[in-house]
């Protein structure tokens, strides 16, 4: 999901499967509300992915913002000012980011802000279109919602694209639970 302005045992696919990139809208449509256990338990462990040059950041010291930005125009986010980036980052809670050892490129993200207690919501969750569908949306998630957990936030939202829920349901995501819809407040929404 995506700030305006402004998470099993399953063997890793290898080699990497390419694929081209897919079109996304960035518009929320869903809540979703995490109801995951916390054990720690990865579908993909950090070595595995290491081994195969991917490497797990938690600090923005050294995350190219421009290459960050990159990434979201990739998947159809729109591209936002590097500098609000940059502030938004520093307003976050949970970072997680996957770099390409090759390139040392972001090639994976997201990140969650939240009160530090109770709630947490999770944002812009991106894998550049060259490296979906190997797993690094999923280790991102799994990691980001057990940082979470272990700082004893439990009640984790996110918003999701109707195409991406498919995604966060295996996750632990639910829509909806006991009927409670989100509601969102935006400007753009606003009637003229
Ligand atoms: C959605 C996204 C983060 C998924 O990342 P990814 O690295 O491609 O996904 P993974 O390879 O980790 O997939 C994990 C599992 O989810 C499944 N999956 C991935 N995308 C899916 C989708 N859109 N719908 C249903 N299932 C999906 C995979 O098949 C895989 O299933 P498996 O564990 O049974 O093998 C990535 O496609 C992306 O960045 N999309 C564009 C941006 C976006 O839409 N972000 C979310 C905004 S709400």
């Amino acid at each position: 999901m995506l700030l305006q302005g402004s998470f099993f045992s399953l063997p890793f696919r290898s080699p990497l499967r390419l694929r081209p990139p897919i079109t996304h809208h960035h518009l929320p449509r869903k809540f979703s509300f995490a109801a995951v256990s916390s054990s720690a338990s990865y579908a993909i462990s950090d070595q595995e992915l290491e081994s195969r040059g991917f490497i797990f950041r938690r600090t923005i010291d050294d995350l190219n913002l421009d290459h960050l930005n990159s990434v979201f125009v990739a998947v159809g986010f729109p591209k936002r000012d590097t500098d609000k980036i940059k502030v938004a980052l520093e307003h976050t809670d949970s970072l997680l980011w996957v770099e390409y050892e090759k390139t040392k490129r972001p090639v994976a993200f997201a990140r969650a802000t939240g009160d530090g207690v109770f709630n947490a919501i999770i944002w812009d969750v991106v894998v550049d279109p060259n490296f979906q569908g190997i797993g690094l949306g999923k280790a991102v998630i799994e990691r980001v919602v057990e940082e979470l957990l272990q700082k004893g936030i439990t009640n984790i939202a996110l918003y999701s694209e109707p195409r991406v829920l498919g995604f966060y349901r295996p996750l632990g995501f639910i829509s909806d639970p006991e009927g409670i819809r989100g509601m969102v407040y935006s400007r753009k929404n606003k009637r003229k």
